[in-house]
């Protein structure tokens, strides 16, 4: 859909509709609470910044735009599957709908002066490596939180299997000064350690790099970051996995879309159904999986 048609099709005052390069289309959102954008594709939110604040969500300044490759930064979506495929390791990494368009179905504003966006996957415009009846959508809440649901309803005669991830990348102000409170005594596989189950001590620190999904939480987390002066609350539902990714400074070396120093800014706190904490969904029913982030001054 062209610009024109979508700012006509969306007339709201606080949504506005850009494309950068050639047709990468970008919805900015702007507030009493916040301002915020998101990508048509993979309805991807890549910026929330509530008024007065410092950015919450880290997006590299060396990422692609380009339809069919996946931003580096915001929320990519990671949908039906999470990390590499279980079976064929010729699929890409975190599925396949954070590199596809997603249809803009409508865009509300609250009382309460938030902008509330609902997105949905449109399965019919490609051949996809998925051919369960499903139907894919996230409801994004842009106000004094960033709230988002992701929706996945089973339209089949047959259960089906997913793992998921909103895979947030937060800015810190130097992630080795941050903590993450909330995890302390979980289990967890450690992907750079061949996958090890391993147990949580104390909160979370980061000197090196960390690539871990813990297993069996819902619990809230907290990233403490006494650099930047506050705390980012991550409260979830629907989710019984939390990963905690920074690539540290050889991984990033080799990303065309992060410059060398680039870890030291973010890291990825990520709401998730994975590895053993696959969801079945049911014939006919539907999973949601949401989280919300609001800041807290120390
Ligand atoms: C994390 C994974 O969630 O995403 C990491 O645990 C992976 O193993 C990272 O490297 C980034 O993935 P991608 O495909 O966006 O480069």
């Amino acid at each position: 859909m062209d610009l024109q048609t979508l700012n006509e099709q969306f007339t709201n005052e606080n949504v506005n509709f850009s494309n950068r390069g050639d047709d990468f289309t970008i919805v900015d959102i702007h507030n009493e609470h916040a301002d915020a954008s998101i990508c048509l594709q993979g309805a991807q939110v890549i910026s929330w910044t509530p008024a007065g604040e410092m950015p919450v969500i880290w997006t590299s300044d060396t990422a692609y735009y380009q339809h069919g490759k996946s931003v580096r930064g915001g929320v990519p979506i990671c949908w039906p599957w999470f990390g590499a495929h279980a079976k064929d390791d010729t699929l890409p990494a975190h599925g396949f709908v954070r590199t596809q368009n997603w249809n803009l179905q409508s865009v509300q504003s609250l009382q309460d002066g938030s902008t509330v966006l609902m997105f949905g996957f449109d399965f019919s415009t490609g051949t996809y490596p998925w051919d369960s009846r499903s139907e894919l959508t996230i409801k994004i809440i842009i106000g004094k939180r960033l709230e988002m649901y992701l929706q996945t309803q089973n339209n089949d005669e047959q259960a089906f299997n997913i793992t998921e991830a909103l895979h947030t990348y937060f800015r810190v102000s130097d992630v080795r000064q941050v903590t993450i409170a909330g995890l302390e005594d979980c289990r967890y596989l450690d992907k750079v350690d061949a996958f090890k189950e391993k147990k949580q001590n104390g909160k979370i620190t980061i000197n090196s790099e960390v690539d871990r999904v813990y297993l069996d939480t819902s619990n809230e987390c907290i990233i403490e970051d006494s650099g930047l002066q506050r705390k980012i609350v991550i409260a979830k539902s629907g989710s019984l996995s939390t990963v905690v990714w920074n690539p540290w400074e050889q991984k990033t070396r080799l990303m065309k879309d992060m410059e060398p120093q680039d870890y030291l800014d973010m890291l990825c706190v990520e709401t998730a159904n994975a590895a053993t904490n696959a969801i079945t969904v049911n014939a006919g029913e539907a999973h949601t999986m949401s989280v919300a982030y609001a800041l807290e001054r120390f």
